[in-house]
């Protein structure tokens, strides 16, 4: 049983209301663009009025439900929750990475449009990411600018494209054209080893992908893009930055020993830090504590991965549960990080 005092502060943090900023959605009108050229192409196979299937090509990936695509049911939940606002962001099975450049920026174009029907419904709560052609960076600026002047307030991209990591040239361009217009990132990780060891037990989400994480943050420090972007970029990294915090020491140890080999940025690792943010979706509180104590208070977000099942529920919940933290920490947590990141958030009834 909560304590009288942990029930006051709970209701007294419900009205301050949390903003997550790692959420996803499938629309329903999605199209089947699949063809001959991309036989394992994503498309969404409907069911009823309430799920749907992903699909890749004949093979089912993963089975959604109305919470992907319909506003009322999210704001129900976000209600019930106490979440005051969500980024709402692409499923990364969609970004089509693989195709080229001028497809993939056609597809980029369906599926931001589709996500505006979802979010219009309460611009000031639904906060709409979009995503890009990030293998061919000129369409991505584009196709960015189109959709920041359509009301999309951000983007999420895939952790890498093919063998680039978000150290190559073309990722760097975007991030920079990124930072010139003040637009936030979300990094999330997508298209991991796919080998048998890692299909047992859920091993892709639950090793690759914090993997995947890890070695994406490695890319921005080590290779050098911290040195090189503008200092104003605002990017926030998935899942806590999967497992970069835990071993931070390791990169740096590596990075002072084996200085000819890793010693590719100006400095040392964690000189970095300051950079760059994550989410809070870790679900335990030492984990949480790691990233705080890492980062910095002003560098966690909530994030919570819904509706997906190994999202948390509800969001936040991980953060309202430790007692550690205190109660300015908590509040930038909660949403004073997210307002920043996010930039001013138009309040009830404004227009925007
Ligand atoms: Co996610």
């Amino acid at each position: 049983m909560p304590s009288a005092a942990q029930r006051i502060r709970e209701r007294a943090e419900r009205v301050d209301g949390l903003i997550d900023v790692h959420t996803h959605y499938v629309p329903r009108g999605w199209p089947n663009l699949t063809n001959e050229s991309f036989v394992d192409a994503p498309w969404l196979r409907i069911e009823s009025e309430s799920d749907a299937m992903i699909m890749l090509g004949s093979r089912e990936f993963r089975r959604v439900h109305a919470d992907c695509w319909d506003a009322e049911t999210r704001l129900r939940d976000m209600d019930t929750d106490g979440v005051d606002a969500q980024v709402v962001s692409p499923t990364p099975v969609f970004f089509n990475y693989g195709r080229d450049g001028e497809e993939a920026t056609r597809i980029a174009r369906i599926f931001n449009d589709l996500a505006l029907d979802i979010t219009s419904k309460a611009p000031d709560r639904l906060i709409p990411f979009c995503q890009v052609p990030l293998q061919d960076p000129d369409s991505a600026c584009r196709e960015l600018d189109r959709c920041l002047a359509n009301g999309h307030r951000g983007v999420e991209i895939g952790n890498h494209v093919g063998d680039d990591d978000l150290d190559s040239a073309g990722v760097v361009t975007f991030l920079q054209h990124c930072a010139a217009q003040d637009v936030p990132v979300f990094v999330h990780p997508w298209d991991v080893d796919t080998s048998p060891r890692s299909a047992r037990w859920m091993a892709q989400w639950l090793t690759a992908m914090p993997a995947e994480t890890h070695l994406s943050i490695l890319a921005m420090i080590l290779g050098g893009v911290f040195d090189r972007v503008d200092q104003g970029l605002k990017i926030c990294f998935a899942h806590g930055g999967g497992s970069f915090a835990f071993w931070l020491g390791r990169v740096e140890n590596a990075w002072h020993r084996r200085h000819d080999v890793v010693g590719t940025s100006e400095h040392p690792p964690a000189h970095y830090l300051d950079r760059f943010s994550v989410d809070s979706v870790v679900f335990d509180q030492r984990a949480l504590r790691l990233l705080v104590d890492t980062l910095g208070a002003d560098r966690v977000m909530v994030g919570s991965d819904y509706p997906y099942p190994l999202g948390e529920r509800p969001a936040g919940a991980v953060v309202r549960a430790s007692e550690h933290l205190d109660a300015v920490t908590r509040h930038k947590i909660y949403r004073g990080n997210a307002e920043r990141f996010l930039g001013r958030l138009p309040r009830n009834g404004e227009q925007r």
